[in-house]
């Protein structure tokens, strides 16, 4: 029996996750899910962010349901005794260095965006970010010298992980139209002037895909510009945390996205893996049961067909949420201006499409 480690965190995470996980039994009652607490939660309960039991639980289950970590109270704490250490601590001890953000306009919501409804008609993008390396897990210090305070962050980059992500990026871009664009700061940078050379060194394993090589300034502008121009973007870890944050705005609201962090050695279809929203917690309206359940939905579909090879189940879930979203069903995000409906009505509308 597949069993599937829920771990709802903070904010708005518990909320969003309810539902999708409501949404997984309807398709699946035969997966076993377990949950667990992490970052603000486990810290309340006077545990480290990632406690010992919910890094076990996630060990032995076949995937991770992941809510949102993050509350102001822990802000001015120091980074391990922060709520999102549980996950560089969940990112980094699975190796999970693919991280898939699909940012898909659904028909209908086109007037959501903040750009003009048809420059994000159909739009159909993936931004696959590095998720193990780079500024996020490099040396890092805060010292004083001469009384001046000196903060230090390390942008790494061994050629292996460069490589195993642009692998990623070039294999998903085959299975969809072919175009990759690799995001760097090689005008600048060592680590993208290494990126780069690798980048053009793959490229000719991959003669079916066409390659573009984008500085990341560039990139975030030809984003609001023309996004749909683009199919599979790749790029490191902190480009890739700020660029899929714009790419994902601009299907109107970053409640719809959700996302797929993978790791080494699986089994395609199988593979272990972590499934999460990338909205975040959203104190601003946590607990008011008015959060888009969409993003949380949309990765229990990831998590389908990732992690559990079940791409039957995953294209019903997004063919469910297409057709709610379709019949003008909003949640308050995204309603401008028509009804909004409460979280669990909404996921009532998408099980009812099941
Ligand atoms: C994300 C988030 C996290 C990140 C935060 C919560 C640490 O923004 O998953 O994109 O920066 O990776
Ligand atoms: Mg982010």
């Amino acid at each position: 029996m597949p069993s599937i480690a829920v771990l709802g965190g903070d904010g708005i995470g518990p909320e969003i996750i309810r539902e999708a996980v409501r949404v997984l039994a309807r398709v699946r009652p035969d997966v076993e899910t377990a949950e667990a607490p992490v970052g603000g939660a486990a810290l309340e309960r006077g545990l480290p962010p990632l406690p010992d039991e919910t890094r076990r639980l996630c060990a032995r289950s076949d995937a991770v349901l992941f809510g949102a970590v993050g509350l102001p109270k822990y802000d001015a704490a120091p980074m391990t005794q922060r709520p999102e250490a549980a996950l560089f601590a969940l990112r980094s001890s699975f190796e999970l260095y693919a991280n898939l953000r699909p940012v898909r306009v659904f028909p209908g919501l086109e007037d959501a965006s903040s750009l003009r409804p048809e420059l994000v008609r159909g739009l159909d993008l993936v931004v696959v970010r590095e998720l193990t390396g780079g500024l996020y897990f490099g040396a890092r210090e805060t010292r004083v010298e001469d009384g001046v305070e000196i903060a230090v962050d390390t942008m790494i980059y061994r050629a292996p992980e460069i490589e195993r992500i642009l692998r990623t990026g070039f294999e998903l871009a085959r299975t969809r139209r072919k175009h990759l664009t690799s995001v760097d700061k090689e005008n600048v940078l060592d680590t993208s002037r290494l990126w780069r050379r690798i980048a053009v060194r793959m490229a000719a394993e991959y003669p079916d895909v066409s390659v573009q090589h984008l500085l990341v300034d560039n990139a975030a502008m030809q984003l609001v510009r023309r996004p749909g121009a683009f199919d599979v973007i790749v790029t490191e870890n902190t480009f890739g945390d700020i660029l899929s944050d714009e790419a994902a705005i601009v299907t109107g609201s970053i409640g719809t996205l959700p996302s797929a962090s993978l790791g080494a050695g699986g089994v395609p279809g199988k593979q272990f893996g972590m499934y999460e929203p990338i909205g975040g917690t959203a104190p601003d309206i946590t607990g008011k049961g008015i959060a888009n359940p969409t993003a949380a939905i949309l990765s229990a579909a990831l998590l389908l067909r990732h992690s559990l090879d079940d791409e039957t189940n995953a294209t019903r879930i997004e063919g469910a949420v297409a057709a709610v979203y379709a019949s003008g069903k909003r949640t308050a995000d995204v309603a401008a201006g028509s009804v909004s409906l409460p979280t669990a009505a909404f996921t009532d509308a998408v099980l009812a499409e099941l």
